[in-house]
């Protein structure tokens, strides 16, 4: 089975259980309900809010949101400046669905969601916002040249992401099992990603670490470890023992939640 398929029913599934009876997560006209994200100090617009500040400060007309989930981040910008334009590109027939039905219900006639992989966006953008969506991608050099060539002069890339501290060992078990279990093709380390930002012909213009300004809610190892325990045997989505893995990391101090913002080159660019 190809990653876009696997992306496509690890995605479709996920809605399934959040909008199980019961479940605290459904579909409204709330932000809150439009994020796949987590939540930085219990607040699931943060994430919105810090890349729609640097993409506004760029003077950005038109955004590509490459991994765009349910489009909360479109409804977000619609509410901040209605007249900026969001494209998302998501592999998953059910969120483009959801997504969709949103943009109708509050008219948001100005965005798009599209069911086409980030790697072929369809236009050129001022701005590609990425939230917690690269680590997908089956070749993230790759797409990182692809999201450079898209942009248009002046344009930035922002991304927000898991960042993996250099000493933590990509073939450690656990690793190995968190990329499984979130289908990542890669871990994302500073080193290597500021590698692929340089030959994507781009520059490292910002890299704030959210995790200090906010707070990330971990529960401690042995209640991750319980609930792990209990996930496999439940047979959970395994989107979530991905999640109990990364509190775990994230108690070790093993990772941080990044922004970054990428420019063109100015040597590239000319
Ligand atoms: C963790 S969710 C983040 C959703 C959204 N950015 C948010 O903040 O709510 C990851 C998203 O990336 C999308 N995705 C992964 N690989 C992709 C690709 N190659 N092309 C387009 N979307 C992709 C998935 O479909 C999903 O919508």
């Amino acid at each position: 089975m190809s990653t876009a398929h696997l992306l496509r029913e690890f995605y479709n599934e996920m809605y399934r259980i959040h909008t199980q009876p019961g479940s605290v997560y459904d579909i409204g006209d709330h932000l809150y309900h439009l994020t796949v994200h987590k939540h930085l100090d219990q607040d699931p617009l943060i994430q919105f809010r810090e890349a729609f500040r640097r993409v506004d400060q760029s003077g950005a007309r038109l955004i590509a949101d490459a991994g765009c989930g349910y489009a909360g981040f479109a409804v977000f910008v619609a509410r901040q400046a209605p007249t900026l334009a969001v494209d998302g590109y998501t592999l998953s027939d059910v969120q483009q669905a959801v997504a969709h039905q949103v943009l109708a219900r509050l008219r948001l006639s100005r965005s798009r969601v599209l069911l086409q992989s980030y790697d072929r966006l369809e236009r050129r953008y001022d701005a590609v916002v990425a939230i917690e969506s690269l680590g997908h991608s089956p070749n993230a050099a790759a797409t990182l040249r692809h999201w450079a060539r898209q942009l248009r002069p002046g344009g930035v890339v922002v991304i927000i992401d898991e960042l993996f501290r250099p000493e933590v060992p990509p073939a450690h078990p656990e690793i190995q099992r968190f990329m499984q279990s979130l289908h990542f093709s890669l871990l994302l380390q500073r080193a290597p990603v500021e590698a692929m930002v340089r030959a994507a012909g781009l520059s490292m213009a910002d890299w704030v670490v959210l995790s200090d300004r906010y707070h990330v809610h971990t529960r401690p190892d042995e209640e991750c470890d319980r609930l792990m325990h209990a996930y496999q045997l439940g047979g959970a989505h395994q989107g979530y023992i991905g999640g109990m893995l990364l509190e775990k990391f994230y108690n070790r101090g093993w990772v941080d939640y990044v922004l970054l913002v990428l420019t063109p080159d100015r040597a590239a660019s000319r």
